[in-house]
């Protein structure tokens, strides 16, 4: 091989990222490619949700019309006037939005989790974390040095008795305390909905302790069935929640535009690490956005979502029903992309992931999504993308192989 490479081009890589290796779970999930396997492990939207047409019309208009803005550069914190309009669809939604707040528009959640990582976290800051919890936040909190302590959850979301207990003890420790990260609403991976009384009893703990709250909910808008959810954001009296949002799940994650919505100082302090990043994110998507919102295209996509992810999940769970072994158990999600599933115990879902590809289907496996350990009983299985074909038969092929393994 002439140039360099391999080890010997290490030492260009900077310290801070060196400790990221391409995780080991991606590199067996590329042996399915090019092969007859129902890949439950990944986390995209349905294609047919997506409004082509529309959004078609809305690029043309907004490159022919307002080309001069539309293809230029803007704010970092987003176009003003997209940014009012976000502020209407959010305040719409019951995300309250007081006059100390404000919004910075992101290159999809995504970043607005980078950013947060970047300015808000110091080597050693503890971050509380549900577990399981999304696995790109744990590996954005990671890169600055964060220290997790995490909480388990059931099926009414993270368990916030044992989140003050974890919380009381680090703060005796003298440990530096920072944030609570949560997914309170379709949880991912953990598929579960925080109940109110565990969201104010959250808050209460923030306020005791004197930690930031970030929100992450990219999944509230779509829930299948009525649930009364109430954002922490909404119920936070002291303006310590920061709360991200995305059009990924109820537009299009291609556009990718995601926003914070928090207290001014912490909205700076994004705009400030965002600057350094990207400038900001493409004008010429919160453009469509904002038209997309005011032509109502959200709302229905997330009619359409809805009906097909309903439909999906009652699939994957009907064939869960017949196929898996006893001693399994999963999650009925009222909303999201996943349904999490706990094999019986002592089966290994990360050893087993090679054969059940070798069968024909895959999984993400759960461990990873565990900031302390555990989990290595769990899978996470996605509905929203496979047809409905596709998810009867994986989960036949996944659970026979599950009962072979189980003895049952
Ligand atoms: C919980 C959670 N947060 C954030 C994201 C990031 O999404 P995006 O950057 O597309 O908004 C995802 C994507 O699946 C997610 O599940």
């Amino acid at each position: 091989m002439s140039g360099l490479g391999g080890e010997e081009a290490r030492k260009f890589v900077a310290k801070r990222v060196q400790g990221i290796r391409a995780s080991e779970i991606r590199e067996l999930l590329k042996l399915t490619e090019g092969r007859d396997v129902i890949s439950f492990a990944g986390g995209l939207p349905d294609p047919e949700t997506f409004p082509k047409e529309e959004l078609a019309e809305v690029a043309r208009e907004v490159i022919l019309q307002r080309g001069e803005q539309a293809l230029q550069y803007s704010p970092t914190k987003g176009v003003t006037e997209f940014r009012r309009v976000l502020q209407g669809f959010l305040r719409d939604n019951n995300v309250k939005v007081t006059v100390d707040d404000d919004v910075i528009v992101t290159t999809g959640s995504q970043e607005a989790l980078y950013l947060v990582g970047k300015s808000l976290v110091d080597p050693g800051d503890v971050v509380f974390t549900e577990s399981p919890t999304y696995l790109a936040a744990l590996n954005v909190f990671r890169q600055f040095g964060a220290r997790f302590i995490s909480a388990p959850i059931d099926e009414d979301g993270m368990k916030t008795e044992i989140l003050e207990e974890r919380v009381k003890k680090a703060a005796a420790e003298g440990l530096r305390l920072k944030l609570i990260y949560t997914i309170p609403t379709s949880q991912n991976p953990g598929g579960v909905t925080m109940s109110l009384e565990r969201r104010k009893h959250l808050l209460e703990i923030a306020e005791r302790y004197d930690l930031l709250v970030v929100e992450d909910d990219p999944y509230s808008f779509f829930t299948f069935e009525p649930v009364d959810v109430v954002p922490l954001k909404t119920l936070d009296k002291s303006g310590r929640v920061i709360y991200l949002g995305s059009l990924s799940k109820i537009l299009a994650p291609g556009l990718r535009i995601g926003w914070a919505l928090g207290p001014s100082w912490a909205i700076t302090t994004l705009e400030l690490a965002k600057q350094a990043v990207d400038l900001h994110s493409s004008t010429l998507s919160q453009y469509v956005a904002m038209e997309a919102i005011r032509r109502g295209l959200v709302e229905k996509t997330v009619g359409k979502a809805r009906r097909i992810y309903k439909a999906k999940r009652d699939m994957m769970l009907e064939a869960m029903e017949e196929y898996f072994p006893e001693g399994s158990s999963w999650t009925r999600p009222v909303g999201g992309l996943f349904i999490f599933a706990y094999a019986p115990e002592g089966i290994d879902t990360k050893a087993l992931l090679p054969e059940a590809v070798e069968r024909g289907v895959a999984y993400v496996p759960g461990a990873s999504f565990f900031p302390e350990g555990g989990g290595e009983n769990t899978m996470r299985l996605n509905f929203s993308y496979p047809t409905p074909v596709q998810i009867r038969e994986g989960i036949r092929r996944l659970g026979l192989l599950l009962k072979e393994k189980a003895g049952r």
